[in-house]
């Protein structure tokens, strides 16, 4: 498959001659989930994010946030994040051939996404405060600077995300409803506006962990927290834009626990097969606390990220590994189990 300008040109902001960086990011799996619709009692699908060039689905946004400042002739680009922007923004501008700086809450962003960032060559920022804080200071850095700034604020961004619900339309039809984690709610704000241009209503269910949920608590939270750093935001900044989305669509933005998500975590690792972090999660906990609407039959869950992006947690939360003397009888009855 070509990249996602290239497959939905006739549908985004580029030119047939503009420049495109692209990894070759989108048409991701959309996997059937079968013992998750059993207990819901629906039918529903995993989109798998994870499976984009750099772990998540924020390449879609990225080659088009990138292609657009290589256009405008930018130098640099620049972004404030939770870990995933950052790993996407840094691959991106590598390929691009310009600079890439991310700044990140010191200390609160998982290992895999860090290590992306760095080995893309990327300048990254440890700040001393939260992504809220981060995300105002970057604002103020490109105002100033002839820097592009590629976060969701950015809206080359949520045209390339918008290109998964074309995905989803265009493998199975129309959907009841979407299951989606929301952070800064650029994403669930992209789905809605893809699935309105191709003349589809699905409820928008948005899930926010318990710590970080403004949007549930319409309040700015200032001290968010919560196990799934990638959502760890307090004042979203396409908070109008997602309520909008979740209240056209007859959807609701609802809150789950840092336990129910990695439950969901684990019960997709272990039950589905499908490995991905713990942000990612919290579409389908929420899925399973509160279940399937009234009348609603076909769901997807957007699987926003990799699991390896995060082994820390993986191996917090998963069993130990067995031990043994490599001889035949040890190595058969470790086996057995
Ligand atoms: N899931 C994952 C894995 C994410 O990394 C993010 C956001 C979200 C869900 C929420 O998406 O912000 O559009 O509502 N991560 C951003 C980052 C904030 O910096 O990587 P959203």
């Amino acid at each position: 498959m070509p990249g996602l300008i290239e497959r939905y040109r006739d549908r985004l902001p580029f030119a047939p001659d503009d420049p495109v960086i692209s990894l070759q990011e989108g048409s991701t799996p959309l996997v059937p989930a079968p013992r998750l619709g059993e207990r819901v009692g629906a039918d529903v699908w995993l989109k798998i994010e994870g499976a984009n060039p750099t772990g998540s689905f924020k390449d879609r946004g990225m080659t088009c946030a990138v292609s657009d400042a290589v256009r405008n002739g930018a130098e640099a680009v620049l972004c404030a994040s939770t870990g995933n922007t950052a790993a996407s923004l840094s691959a991106y501008a590598a390929r691009a051939g310009i600079r890439g700086a991310v700044i990140v809450p010191e200390g609160k962003i998982a290992t895999g996404k860090l290590a992306q960032a760095l080995m893309h060559g990327a300048r990254v920022i440890a700040l001393r405060g939260n992504f809220d804080v981060a995300l105002k200071l970057v604002r103020e850095v490109c105002e100033r600077q002839p820097i592009a700034l590629v976060n969701s604020v950015n809206p080359f961004r949520l045209e390339g995300q918008k290109t998964a619900s074309f995905e989803i339309v265009d493998e199975i039809g129309s959907i009841d409803a979407l299951c989606i984690p929301v952070g800064n709610a650029g994403n669930i704000t992209a789905y809605w506006k893809g699935f309105q241009e191709v003349g589809e209503s699905p409820q928008m269910l948005g899930f926010q962990a318990a710590g970080a949920a403004p949007l549930v608590e319409g309040r700015v939270v200032e001290n968010p927290e919560t196990i799934a750093s990638a959502i760890r935001i307090g004042n979203p900044a396409r908070w109008e834009e997602a309520m909008a989305a979740m209240t056209a669509s007859h959807g609701m933005v609802r809150a789950v626990t840092d336990e129910e998500i990695l439950d969901a975590y684990k019960f997709l690792a272990a039950g589905e097969g499908v490995f991905c972090e713990p942000a990612s999660a919290s579409g389908v906990a929420g899925l399973l606390k509160y279940g399937a609407p009234e009348g609603v039959s076909r769901i997807v869950c957007v699987l926003t990220g990799h699991g390896l992006k995060d082994p820390q947690t993986a191996l917090m939360q998963a069993g130990s590994v067995v031990p043994c003397e490599p001889d035949l009888g040890a190595v058969e009855s470790a086996v057995l189990g």
